[in-house]
């Protein structure tokens, strides 16, 4: 997985609960937290540093991994240029996530393999979408899809439903508030 994920990841928790706290998930694990924004590394390092988070702050994984996904979200769309106004609401970014910005990914970073979408139905109320992915973060996802409603001011109640026990594939349904 790409570093920026890792960087990101590492930033937050210096932010949020302070550099101790991160010089030890980093110690539990025997990393160097030495990420490069263009490597690429293993995602299960990424997994053992939110798990030791866990441990030591009594916050639950898929907690951790949703805020996490809230905070990044800005991060990432600043990163790729030429998305400012390229599309105008969350259903319509969430689109272009699988058919555009996924998919220059790919090309940018052969090694990357950023998750699928597949489009169940829309009416401009609501979105339906499975997540597949075999990396099981679903709740990284749950917090990218808050973060980019929230850069498009827009209040979307998001369900989830695993549709499998290893939540590689996990059905989201995005439905638009007042
Ligand atoms: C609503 C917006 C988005 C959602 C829901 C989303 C979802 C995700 C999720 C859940 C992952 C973690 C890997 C996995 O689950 O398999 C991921 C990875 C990634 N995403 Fe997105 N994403 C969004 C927007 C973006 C944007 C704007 C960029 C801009 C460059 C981006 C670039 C990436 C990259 C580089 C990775 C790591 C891929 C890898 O190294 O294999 N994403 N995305």
């Amino acid at each position: 997985m790409k570093g920026i994920i890792f960087s990101e990841f590492l930033t937050l928790v210096e932010d949020k609960f302070g550099l101790d706290i991160c010089q030890q998930i980093l110690d539990d694990n025997n990393d160097t937290g030495a990420y490069t924004s263009v490597g690429t590394y293993d995602h299960l390092a990424l997994v053992k540093l939110i798990v030791s988070l866990s441990k030591l702050t009594g916050i639950s994984v898929e907690q951790l991994q949703e805020v996490y996904g809230k905070s990044i979200f800005i991060n990432l769309y600043q990163s790729m240029p030429g998305l400012e106004g390229k599309t105008k609401s969350t259903f319509e970014f969430v689109k272009s996530v699988e058919e555009y910005i996924h998919i220059e990914v790919k090309k940018l970073y052969h090694n990357a393999m950023p998750p699928e979408f597949i489009f169940i139905s829309e009416t401009k109320a609501q979105l339906v979408m499975d997540y597949h992915s075999a990396r099981c973060l679903s709740h990284v996802c749950l917090g990218l899809l808050h973060g980019c409603a929230e850069h498009f001011n827009e209040k979307i109640h998001i369900d989830m439903d695993p549709l499998n026990p290893q939540e590689s594939e996990v059905r989201f349904c995005l439905t638009l508030g007042e």
